[in-house]
């Protein structure tokens, strides 16, 4: 299991003074000299955190693993198949929302990913991720697209609380062992942090990557990132023992 960061929120401080700093390029530096397997970036339509420059300035300095988190418009794909990422995890993308809402509304999309999407993004050779909601469902459609690789929505399972949380434990988990047996890996993301992410791996299975970004960026902005990248990595080390 393996921890990918998140550097949008790192553009965001950047933008909100137009100066050069902080850079994200130099964030995931940092993070991946503290043991992160790797980062994640999501260029917006509306480039309101990560801008193009960013983007290709990952792609340059990146070492391991580099997630291209994107929604599915032409535009994307093309500047996708240019880059070739390790990763391109394909999210629904809304303009006025504050973060990404949740998975992939996939009976609404499976049609246009099949014949528009998922071909171009083959043709270039770059390995897809579905961002998409915890059910067995999703998981089926997702095989019968052949994609390999699925990441589990854990906004709603970091959003809960009570017998509502350990129910979306429980909806994770199935999904987990639902994309495994159909032989897609897992990933997972959003809302996870310190305050949630033990119960979450303690209870479900398969997971490869873990993609972090608000809760590890503000826990980094006290401690300082070293500490907060290192601490998590360690977390996360115990459950791949
Ligand atoms: N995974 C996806 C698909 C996301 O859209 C986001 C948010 O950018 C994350 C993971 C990380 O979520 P968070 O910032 O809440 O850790």
């Amino acid at each position: 299991m393996k921890l990918l960061v998140n550097v949008d929120h790192v553009a965001t401080l950047r933008n909100a003074r137009s100066e050069g700093y902080p850079d994200p390029v130099e964030a995931a530096r940092i993070c991946e000299d503290n043991g992160a397997a790797g980062i994640v970036f999501h260029l917006r339509e509306d480039r309101r955190h990560i801008k193009d420059d960013d983007a290709w300035g990952l792609k340059k300095a990146v070492r391991g693993l580099l997630d291209f988190e994107m929604g599915a418009t032409d535009e994307m794909i093309d500047i996708c198949c240019r880059m070739k990422p390790e990763l391109c995890t394909l999210v629904p993308e809304k303009r006025e929302e504050i973060t990404t809402e949740g998975g992939l509304n996939m009976p609404l999309i499976m049609d246009d990913y099949r014949t528009r999407v998922l071909p171009k993004l083959a043709e270039a050779g770059v390995p897809v991720s579905l961002f998409v909601e915890p059910t067995i469902i999703d998981m089926e459609r997702c095989a019968e697209l052949g994609v390999p690789v699925v990441e589990l929505h854990t906004g709603t399972y970091a959003n809960a609380t009570g017998q509502k949380q350990k129910d979306e434990l429980i909806r994770l988990k199935d999904a987990a062992e639902a994309a495994h047996q159909l032989g897609i890996k897992v990933n997972a993301g959003h809302g996870l942090g310190f305050n949630n992410i033990r119960d979450f791996l303690e209870n479900v299975p398969h997971l490869e990557e873990i993609s972090i970004g608000h809760a590890l960026m503000a826990d980094a902005i006290m401690r300082g990132m070293p500490t907060s990248v290192r601490e998590m990595v360690a977390i996360l080390n115990e459950y791949n023992s």
